[in-house]
């Protein structure tokens, strides 16, 4: 079904059996640099699921590079646990890859025993809060040997392939860069001389590794950063690359400290793959593409259309592992969606906490979590169709117990609509269609319209009730918060109803400032039409900018805290906030909202009291539990389970973990 995704490739001279890699992607699994058996069984799940390429990195060439979170290859003791896990990777029918990894000015001290990071020029780094030490010529070469020797090491441990970071902001990209980059001697100033490090380096590796051991870049295809290489310099950074002998080339965009975002759900699907193409005409060795390639389809057309000759799958990967094997077998609608949150797996990392997935419980937890078929199978009776009650069924269902769901609502889902309501999170309503066919697939009835009370269970009499009730919008104690014009988020985000010019928002939680994105898009300029306009010229682009972000009405949101936003994760804080001030949203925070009177509201702010007019008036002051079932149940001494927002509200992975370890137990 999938022609191009499924056929092999050949890098250097090793055949690749089809298109999909899983690329580099921090874990955090060991505080040590050592692997451990947490990566091992990660990598043999990813390996198993059927890619044709299984990365295991970043991998650190020296101390300084790479700290001491990140796994390391920089001596010969290392390569007995590399030589374990590529035969892991490998007896799964894959191809093991390393990528050797140097951070450079991105180092931070207190990961290299408090010294100075090193880069090519002593340049505040932003992202590190630092300035790094000069590298030496000396320093320039002891890291170009070190990562000759990783390489050499690696190839002993059983890799088939090595990969180069050259991306994301770290020690290659730092030469290449005007910015990073102040050298006047031949390391720096010209691009030849900018280029001078990776190529070498390359060369290095090359010798170190043979003739006919792959070996790949990564690279941005634009850095995304004012003042450093762009999509014009790119190219020709590839075709230096490929004379200095590289066997393909690997095409991410931007830095980590770039201002365009490249992980989150407001990334389009495939958005960078114009960053691989663009590469691909300027080299003839194979390229992959990289960044939010989700779906099977995504996955072909880049293929297909000619935009890159591999694609990565990272997070995709981690959230399911059988996403190939699914793809191959046309089970695409089963595969557990990668919804780009971030929060499992990019918010961890950054905090120095090992990554795991929202949206795949056994993600990390290989080993402990497993689906094992139970020898008592029950009659299983699942009260609530939310994405807690959902896993928890499926879950009970794929180990052979016999489960019917009760919703009382029309359809499945939950509040997984609300959450995915606002601009840019629609990505979330993909946990529905997951859902949807694993309902479908396990054969659970799905009783909708039906609110399930203490006598229906007694009637149905199951072997266990698992308890999903959800929660409901709370209204908080606010004179006139209770009346019946004033709205609240959970409505607001469902209903989509109607709303006035002004509209004001009280709380500026996560919930709070969603919505304030979701009515202040309201009436600007659709995707569609801006391409449409942009195409013919009809007005200036400076317009055309505006009119993306002028909505019909005005939203000022409410905050009591100093900072709006608190509960949103830090890698998205930042895009939210940002998407906020573009769309003209006012904040207010260090506010007390002391009464709601016909959208008249009074606040009390550093001491004062004032008041506005508003036309609508949106609460979204957070969520009450739903409990009137499990009350019941816990009164009447009937066994149950509780799962999800009906224990405390809470975010996604509680509901999706708290599901899944609820069916486990069962
Ligand atoms: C937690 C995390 C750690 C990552 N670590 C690395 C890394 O060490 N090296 C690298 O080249 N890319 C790294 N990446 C980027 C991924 O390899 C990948 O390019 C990115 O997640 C976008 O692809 P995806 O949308 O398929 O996940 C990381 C991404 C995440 C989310």
């Amino acid at each position: 079904m999938y022609r191009y995704l499924f056929s092999p490739i050949t890098i250097n001279r090793l055949e690749i059996k089809n298109r999909i890699a899983y690329p580099s992607l921090g874990l955090l699994f060991s505080y040590d640099s050592k692997l451990n058996d947490r990566y091992t069984h990660f990598f043999r799940e990813r390996a198993k699921g059927g890619a044709g390429i299984v990365t295991v990195g970043p991998v650190g060439v020296d101390f300084l590079g790479s700290g001491i979170l990140a796994l390391s290859i920089a001596r010969d003791e290392a390569i007995p646990d590399f030589t374990k896990v590529t035969g892991i990777i490998k007896e799964e029918g894959a191809r093991a890859w390393i990528q050797l990894f140097h951070a450079g000015a991105y180092s931070h001290p207190f990961l290299i025993d408090g010294k100075d990071p090193i880069a090519p020029s002593a340049v505040y780094s932003k992202y590190a809060k630092t300035t790094p030490r000069e590298m030496t010529i000396e320093d320039i070469h002891q890291v170009q040997e070190a990562f000759a020797a990783a390489a050499r090491r690696a190839v002993v441990a059983g890799f088939d392939g090595v990969e180069i970071i050259g991306s994301a902001g770290y020690l290659i990209t730092q030469f290449l860069s005007p910015l990073k980059n102040h050298r006047t001697d031949q390391y720096g100033g010209s691009f030849e001389n900018r280029l001078r490090f990776p190529t070498e380096l390359i060369a290095k590796v090359r010798d170190a590794v043979g003739p006919d051991v792959p070996l790949t870049i990564r690279m941005a295809g634009n850095d995304f950063v004012p003042g450093s290489n762009t999509d014009t310099d790119t190219p020709k950074i590839a075709a230096a690359y490929q004379a200095a002998g590289v066997d393909a080339i690997n095409v991410t965009g931007g830095w980590h400290e770039s201002r365009v975002p490249q992980l989150p759900m407001e990334l389009p699907r495939t958005a960078y793959a114009f960053l691989a193409r663009n590469i691909k005409n300027a080299v003839t060795v194979p390229v992959m593409a990289s960044n939010r390639i989700a779906s099977p389809d995504d996955a072909e057309r880049i293929l297909r259309d000619g935009y890159a000759d591999m694609v990565n799958l990272g997070r995709v990967l981690i959230a399911d592992p059988q996403w190939p094997v699914k793809a191959f077998e046309g089970r695409t609608s089963e595969i557990r969606p990668c919804v780009a949150c971030s929060q499992g797996c990019t918010d961890e990392i950054f905090s120095g906490r090992p990554v795991f997935c929202v949206g795949n419980p056994r993600a990390g937890f290989e080993a402990e979590r497993k689906i094992i078929p139970t020898d008592s199978p029950k009659r299983i009776m699942v009260v609530g169709a939310g994405a807690a009650g959902l896993e928890a069924a499926v879950t009970a269902a794929e180990r052979g117990h016999r489960v019917e769901i009760f919703e009382k609502d029309s359809d499945l889902g939950g509040q997984l609509w609300i959450a995915g309501a606002p601009p840019h999170k629609r990505e979330l309503l993909e946990f529905i269609r997951y859902y949807r066919a694993m309902v479908n697939r396990c054969q659970i009835p799905l009783h909708l319209n039906t609110t399930v009370d203490i006598n229906l269970i007694r009637e149905k009499a199951p072997g266990h009730v698992i308890v999903a009730e959800g929660a409901r919008a709370l209204i908080p104690p606010i004179p006139g918060a209770d009346s019946p014009e004033v709205l609240n988020a959970w409505q607001v985000l469902k209903d989509n109803p109607m709303l006035g010019k002004r509209v004001a928002i009280i709380g500026g939680g996560a919930v709070g400032l969603e919505t304030a994105l979701f009515v202040a898009a309201k009436g600007t300029l659709t995707p569609e039409v801006l391409h449409f306009l942009m195409a013919y010229d009809a007005m200036p682009p400076e317009r055309l900018k505006a009119l993306m972000f002028a909505g019909t009405s005005s939203v000022t949101v409410f905050e009591m805290l100093d900072k709006a936003g608190k509960d949103v994760g830090k890698s998205t804080r930042w895009i939210l906030m940002d998407r906020l001030n573009r769309y003209g949203v006012t904040i207010k925070t260090g506010t007390r909202v002391l009464s709601i009177d016909n959208g008249k509201i009074t606040w009390e702010q550093d001491g004062e009291n004032r008041s506005d007019r508003f036309d609508t008036v949106i609460l979204a002051s957070g969520s009450l539990s739903e409990q009137r079932l499990a009350k019941a149940m816990a009164d009447a001494g009937i066994p149950h389970t509780v799962v999800g927002d009906g224990i405390k509200p809470g975010k996604l992975n509680d509901a999706i973990h708290g599901g899944f370890l609820a069916a486990l137990g069962l």
